[in-house]
């Protein structure tokens, strides 16, 4: 679409698709292909010399991936997008992308459980080295970065204890010395935060979460600069090849029109359980960067539309108790994921951050008693009839 000043909403559902070039469809059509033709061996020659643009491999490039990546480019304010077939692909694609042996990786306090264990393959087998920082002050963020330092990775809000990280502080101070700051936005998607705006240099996402909403698609999306994005596409993505399936990418299209709907529902339902929470006794302490008290409101105000659908929150008692809590559940549903219209509820110690060892998962602050709620898009009335009932029988 040639008009720059849509609005999100509307982005959302026209961005990157002319009905015009698929014979009028109102739907992007699915291009279930895994090659195109060529009419003669010339273009063949052509379109593998780059002298003439044209499809030639669904690894390589496929119509119905191609507007869904232009359409997360615009929604993510960045020039170009790459699909993938999972976060972790991405996640993996975007690392290896910006880094060589000898290398080291700053990342934020807490990262998602398969990152970490990415971040340990890279460390064993490729010498590329990490350490976790807070990020809480200029001061140290400076310590932190060495001279071999070649990206920062971050995530916020931070998976599973919802603390936040200053996008803007840590993008002045890498750009100054021109360090790629790469943000994994899965918790907000583009429509909460746009890490780009702040100075950020590539999104990622885990597009299995609120891009999709609809817990039926594994999907990944690294969002970043033109000429970077060409060159991952070039090299990482199509020799790896964790790519996406056209299918995933027609549904990811169809799931994503109803984003704003569904986050503003999710962040509304979010904050009734907070209250609800907040106010139990037999709840020790609530994560929820909504919370006035929550050390990093200001930060949440500054960067974040709203506070998002994830609360986590630790139970009176053990280990146990919190299992014991999760198994009385009724309505709720015990899974690893998040940004589905079903309410979801995991335990981050035995499950998301299980790879992550005990002493790292405690500078993390996961705790034996924590639990991340993934709220859904029920009547909150009913999931906190649901947490209720479940806290009476403790
Ligand atoms: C914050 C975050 N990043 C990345 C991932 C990995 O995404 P995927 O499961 O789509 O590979 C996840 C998965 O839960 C996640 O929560």
């Amino acid at each position: 679409m040639e008009d720059k000043n849509l609005r999100f909403e509307t982005e959302v559902i026209h961005s990157g698709y002319v009905s015009n070039e698929h014979q009028g469809s109102l739907v992007p059509p699915l291009y279930q292909t895994s090659t195109f033709t060529f009419s003669t061996a010339e273009q063949g020659e052509k379109r593998f010399s780059g002298q003439e643009d044209g499809y030639i491999y669904s690894r390589l490039g496929n119509p119905t991936v191609k507007i869904l990546e232009e359409r997360l480019a615009v929604l993510e304010k960045g020039d170009a997008a790459l699909a993938f077939s999972s976060g972790m692909a991405a996640v993996s694609a975007t690392l290896v992308a910006l880094t060589k042996t000898g290398d080291h990786i700053l990342c934020s306090q807490g990262v998602y459980g398969c990152t970490f264990g990415f971040l340990q393959i890279l460390k064993e087998k490729y010498g590329i080295e990490h350490d976790f920082s807070s990020m809480d002050s200029e001061e140290m963020v400076e310590k932190a970065i060495l001279p071999n330092t070649a990206c920062i990775y971050i995530e916020t809000p931070i998976n599973p204890t919802m603390k936040l990280v200053d996008l803007g502080m840590i993008a002045k101070i890498a750009n100054e010395k021109g360090i790629p700051v790469v943000v994994d936005n899965t918790f907000c998607s583009p429509y909460l935060q746009t890490p780009l705006t702040y100075g950020c240099d590539v999104v990622i996402h885990s597009a299995t979460k609120y891009i999709c909403g609809h817990g039926d698609v594994l999907a990944g999306i690294v969002v970043g600069k033109k000429e970077w994005i060409q060159k991952v596409s070039r090299t990482t993505q199509k020799d790896i090849g964790g790519i996406i399936s056209p299918f995933d990418a027609w549904l990811l299209l169809r799931g994503l029109k109803t984003l704003p709907v569904r986050i503003d529902r999710h962040c509304e339902n979010t904050d009734k359980i907070f209250h609800f929470l907040r106010n139990h006794p037999k709840i020790e302490t609530v994560h929820y960067p909504g919370d006035v008290d929550h050390p990093d409101y200001q930060i949440m105000k500054k960067q974040m539309k709203k506070p998002g659908g994830l609360i986590s929150f630790s139970i009176v008692g053990t280990k146990e108790t919190a299992q014991r809590f999760m198994n009385e559940l009724n309505l709720i549903k015990i899974a690893v994921s998040l940004g589905d219209a079903e309410t979801l509820i995991q335990h981050p110690a035995t499950m998301t951050h299980a790879v992550v060892p005990e002493i790292e998962r405690s500078k993390m602050g996961i705790t034996e008693n924590l639990l991340r709620l993934s709220v859904g898009l029920e009547a909150w009335e009913d999931i906190i009839e649901d947490l209720d009932q479940s806290l009476e029988k403790l």
